[in-house]
């Protein structure tokens, strides 16, 4: 079932709460993959109810980034969803979540939104946050599945939910792939054949620096130049960065103690990938 309206989407909630049901919520931008599938099936075994949005948003897109061309389909989605475990997906318009006038946003201050993906994109997180801050409003749930592919945004959401002493459990889920490794993405679908085949590179210089590290390697800079170089085999491939930080932190390192996480941005033409893997002793 869609619904478009925050009015009908309460007053169908409101009646699952009255009845005792536990409601799971999965936010999404729509054009959904496996990963996304992961997260609704996850959500449905957790909670009686469980609400998607597909909803492209706005505010957590720059200037020059592909909120118009982003890939949208709502009758594929709605029966992936459904399929998944999901009872409703909330598809509302632009107008419904910022009706004119709406002028709040929420922000995560501090270095991490700043690294990462807070370096190319300076107001993305901002979107991201007020967004789901207004998704959980209307939605209320007990619980918020999140894929660990996005791991600076699970971060900065878990972050925004303790500041803001949200009453909401936020659970974050494996990253799922293709049989090749590449990680699910709505935006693979930008991929020219050759460097669809050439995207592989990501998860193969991660691997290969998770296991110099299972071998002893446990510098941060060497870590960093071994995935560089491996990512620079691929002739398509143009670094946005390479990075590894203390996890879940995210605090600056020079070694790795504990658990760290190695993350990467990669443009392939006006596609940018991201992938991630966590490095624990
Ligand atoms: P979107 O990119 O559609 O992703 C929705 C959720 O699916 C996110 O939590 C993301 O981490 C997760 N996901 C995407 N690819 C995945 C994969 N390969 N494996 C596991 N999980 C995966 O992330 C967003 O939308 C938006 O920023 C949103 C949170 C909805 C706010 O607009």
């Amino acid at each position: 079932m869609i619904i478009t309206t925050v009015k009908e989407l309460r007053e169908y909630l409101d009646l699952q709460r009255r009845s005792g049901k536990t409601i799971g919520f999965v936010p999404t931008m729509g054009f959904l993959h496996e990963g996304h599938l992961s997260l609704i099936r996850r959500a449905k075994a957790e909670n009686d109810i469980v609400v998607v949005s597909d909803f492209v948003n706005p505010t957590q897109f720059g200037p020059n980034e592909d909120f118009e061309s982003y890939p949208r389909d709502i009758r594929r989605d709605e029966e992936l969803a459904t399929g998944a475990g999901a009872d409703l997906i909330f598809y509302p318009s632009v107008e419904e979540i910022y009706p004119r006038g709406s002028s709040t946003f929420v922000e995560v201050t501090g270095d991490i939104t700043r690294i990462l993906c807070g370096a190319s994109r300076p107001t993305h997180f901002k979107g991201v946050t007020t967004v789901v801050t207004i998704l959980f409003n209307i939605v209320q749930p007990q619980k918020a599945y999140f894929g660990q592919k996005d791991a600076q945004q699970a971060a900065v959401l878990m972050k925004m939910v303790a500041d803001l002493h949200m009453n909401i459990e936020l659970v974050v889920c494996p990253i799922v792939r293709e049989p090749d490794g590449l990680a699910m993405s709505s935006r693979n679908t930008y991929l020219s054949p050759e460097e669809r085949a050439q995207a592989i590179i990501l998860n193969r210089a991660l691997l290969e620096a998770k296991a110099a590290f299972e071998t002893g390697e446990d510098d941060v800079e060497q870590l960093t130049r071994l995935i560089t170089g491996k990512i620079s085999e691929a002739p398509l491939a143009s670094i946005d960065y390479v990075s590894i930080y203390a996890y879940p932190s995210l605090e600056p390192t020079e070694t790795v103690k504990g658990k760290a996480l190695a993350a990467v941005a990669v443009r392939f033409g006006k596609t940018r990938l991201i992938d991630n893997i966590i490095l624990e002793k």
